[in-house]
């Protein structure tokens, strides 16, 4: 029998993924029906592409030159329907993006404003930490990605959106040494510090910091997404250090307090990115001429107050 575009499409989700588990999710289908696809496809190339080795789901060799294949001609399809959207003067498709944590506080208005303009080009985003983010750029599972600090081993094109300020905060509740200059960041390294997981880009800057200036801190607690954070930092089990794009709400109803400490806000900058060796969709085209156009504004309606 043969093979159809679907089947592939399936088995390259479980390749992404790693667990018929979870390519079931992600495409919306029922586990078995993903094994039986899977099944089909094997059957009709006559190797196995799938194995399991203790419990974990792994690509036989044939699984691995068959998903380069496929990501290959994936990529090939997508310029299909392009180049086909473009000659009927239609800008439409579908844009993936990866978004670091953060960028969950500032990416719903950017896109409120481009969809009122382009009604016809769909998102669909994974919020994530940095080394995600990049990882999905690299395997094509994202055509763009946000990110504050830009990697240095990947050729990416970039597009700066806004300055990211990141501020020390703890609870009203929580002793801090008072000073009434900015605290010395020694003194912070002697409080409990929560940081965020390995892969985050709040970490590695966190971490530099503290490495810069030759300070160990006391690191109790690591916790995987910033909202996790603040809720610990409410319950008073230590000092982060948080986009300030994040605390409106908890600064302003009192729930949190921004501690002035030598050094901050150490402000790093968003950037939209994009493999550099990647060929551009008018979707991804056109997003990224209106974020050049329109990103000032945006941002100054919606985020004037982080500057004050
Ligand atoms: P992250 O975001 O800590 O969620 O990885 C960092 C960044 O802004 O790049």
């Amino acid at each position: 029998m043969p093979y159809t575009l679907h089947q592939l499409r399936v088995f390259e989700t479980v390749a992404q993924t790693g667990s018929i588990t979870r390519a079931a999710e992600r495409l919306h289908m029922s586990q078995p029906a993903v094994s039986i696809q899977l099944k089909h496809l094997q059957q009709h190339f006559g190797l196995p592409l799938t194995e399991v080795v203790g419990r974990r789901l792994r690509l036989t060799q044939a699984g691995h030159e068959l998903h380069a294949h496929v990501a290959d001609l994936d990529a090939r399809l997508r310029d299909m329907e392009a180049a086909m959207d473009e000659l009927r003067g239609a800008v439409r498709g579908r844009l993936r993006c990866s978004v670091v944590s953060t960028g969950t506080y500032f990416i719903p208005y950017i896109l409120g404003a481009y969809r009122e303009a382009h009604p016809g080009i769909d998102f669909q985003l994974q919020m994530t930490n940095r080394d995600t983010a990049l990882r999905h750029l690299e395997s094509d599972e994202a055509d763009m990605a946000v990110v504050s600090i830009l990697p240095d081993d990947l050729e990416v094109e970039s597009l700066p959106i806004m300055d990211n300020p990141l501020v020390v905060v703890a609870s009203p509740q929580l002793e801090v040494p008072e000073t009434t200059a900015p605290l010395p960041l020694a003194a912070l390294a002697e409080l409990p510090i929560i940081l965020r997981e390995p892969g985050s880009g709040t970490r590695i800057v966190m971490l530099d910091l503290f490495g810069r200036h030759g300070l160990s801190p006391r690191i109790p607690y690591e916790f995987d997404t910033n909202e996790a954070i603040k809720q610990a930092v409410m319950a008073g089990l230590g000092v982060s250090v948080i986009s300030r794009l994040s605390l409106k709400n908890e600064l302003r109803h009192g729930a949190l307090r921004e501690i002035p400490v030598e050094g901050f806000p150490l402000t790093t900058r968003w950037r939209l990115i994009w493999m550099k060796r990647k060929r551009l969709s008018p979707a991804a085209r056109s997003f990224l001429a209106f974020l050049e156009a329109n990103r000032e504004a945006i941002m100054t309606r919606q985020f004037g107050w982080v500057g004050e």
